[in-house]
């Protein structure tokens, strides 16, 4: 007979929980049995004491089970998905699904929304007017079997890993989101739920990420990897640099602009070269090699696909995007060349500009955010635009200015430590 208290007490004293443990525990609390406090003091006791390998496949196949797990094998196309463990100014999903579609994959990709200082997919997509993050199984399965789409970025529905979900919120307010097998079965039982037969994940490493060194992005790489290929799902992971934002754009429609150049042929270049890499990776895991992304891209191919893309949820791909009502530029008050440009202040600061949340369910402003006129290795004047700030509310400019105050450094060329966006690459 088990109990909430036995399991909490075994894992608080550094025991191996057993699968029948697990599997008790995860349906018990689904089912309501298990109070939340109790579920918070045995995810302290893991983030404490850790979970093994054994156990972690054993967590993610529980929080599986506590929910459907949907089945693409039947579509004549081979699926995919990519998913990111969260940075500032990555927009990457914008293009790279579209583009991937347009290679011949079908993409079914279920997203969230952003917490915090990282942005949500779904906060994004949600900038264009009428486009709809919620749609059924059915319509999802019809979206990807049709060639001329292909790929569907939507939100998850509520029997997609339930125990996940509620997992989810009572660690973010209890203090115990940071631990690798509680993120790892975190993220890939909703990956596996998805039915996707092959993934590649973008582990964000430094000063704008979750993870801030290598080795434990490596960690968290290794385990998702290992859970992935493990659950039957061909995947890989890249260690990607997350110490400067993503392209020139945070926040929601001035990052969905911005793919929309990428799409066009255009594009910053760092947003370009990711989205190539991670589409050839999603491609050779779904056995089409021999095919060259940047074809599509330069063709018009996944411009097309994302058109149809947003047409399918309701969107309207022609539309004006939505543009805050002020605007502030903050000036460089220094010449030379800008050495630094910090993805944590600058996604603090976009947060607090109105295009994150601070809490679960609140609105997100969709103009709002930041334009960054300059990048690492820039050589600049004294004068000359750094960051422009966007938002609805004026009463954020100064907020957002105080928390600015040190993102963008300027020195010396020789002081410019500029690493490469790929850090590593890990496979089963
Ligand atoms: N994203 C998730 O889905 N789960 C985590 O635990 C962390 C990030």
């Amino acid at each position: 007979m088990h109990s909430a208290v036995s399991v909490i007490t075994a894992k608080r004293d550094g025991g191996e929980l057993s699968d029948a443990q697990i599997d008790w525990v995860l349906d018990a609390f689904t089912r309501g049995e298990v109070a939340d406090e109790q579920m918070s003091a045995l995810a302290m006791a893991i983030v404490l004491r850790g979970m093994t390998r054994r156990e972690t496949a054993r967590w993610t196949q529980a929080m599986i089970e506590s929910g459907r797990r949907m089945d693409f094998r039947d579509l004549p196309r081979p699926t995919v998905d990519k998913h990111s463990t969260g940075g500032v100014g990555d927009k990457i999903t914008l293009p790279l699904a579209p583009l991937v579609a347009a290679c011949g994959a079908a993409v079914p990709q279920l997203s969230g929304r952003g917490l915090g200082h990282t942005g949500g997919t779904l906060d994004k997509l949600e900038a264009i007017p009428g486009w709809q993050a919620d749609i059924s199984a059915a319509r999802m399965r019809e979206i990807l079997a049709d060639p001329s789409i292909g790929a569907v970025v939507c939100a998850a529905g509520a029997d997609l890993a339930p125990a996940d979900k509620r997992l989810y919120a009572l660690r973010d307010v209890t203090g115990t989101v940071e631990s690798i097998p509680l993120i790892a079965s975190s993220i890939m039982s909703k990956k596996i739920a998805e039915g996707t037969g092959a993934l590649v994940l973008d582990v964000k490493v430094g000063r704008g990420a979750f993870l801030k060194q290598l080795d434990q992005a490596r960690e968290l790489a290794t385990a998702m990897v290992e859970l992935g290929t493990d659950a039957g799902v061909r995947t890989v992971a890249l260690l990607t640099a997350m110490d400067t934002p993503l392209g020139c754009t945070a926040g929601n429609s001035l990052e969905v602009a911005e793919s929309l150049d990428v799409l066009a042929g255009g594009g910053p270049a760092d947003v370009v070269d990711l989205t190539l890499a991670l589409a050839r990776e999603m491609l050779a895991q779904a056995g089409l090699d021999g095919i060259d992304p940047a074809d599509a891209l330069a063709d018009g191919r996944a411009m097309d696909h994302w058109r149809a893309m947003i047409s399918a949820q309701g969107g309207d791909p022609d539309a004006q995007l939505p543009s805050a009502r002020h605007t502030e530029t903050l000036l460089a008050t220094a010449s030379g060349t800008v050495t630094h440009l910090d993805a944590l202040d600058i996604g603090l600061a976009t947060w607090r500009l109105g295009a994150g949340r601070a809490r679960q369910g609140d609105p997100v402003q969709h103009g709002a955010g930041i334009e960054m006129h300059v990048k690492p290795g820039d050589e600049i004047t004294e004068g000359q635009p750094i960051l422009t700030l966007h938002t609805d509310t004026p009463e954020a400019i100064p907020v957002a200015t105080d928390l600015l105050r040190d993102a963008c450094t300027i020195g010396a060329a020789e002081d410019v430590h500029t690493q490469p966006l790929i850090l590593g690459r890990v496979t089963a």
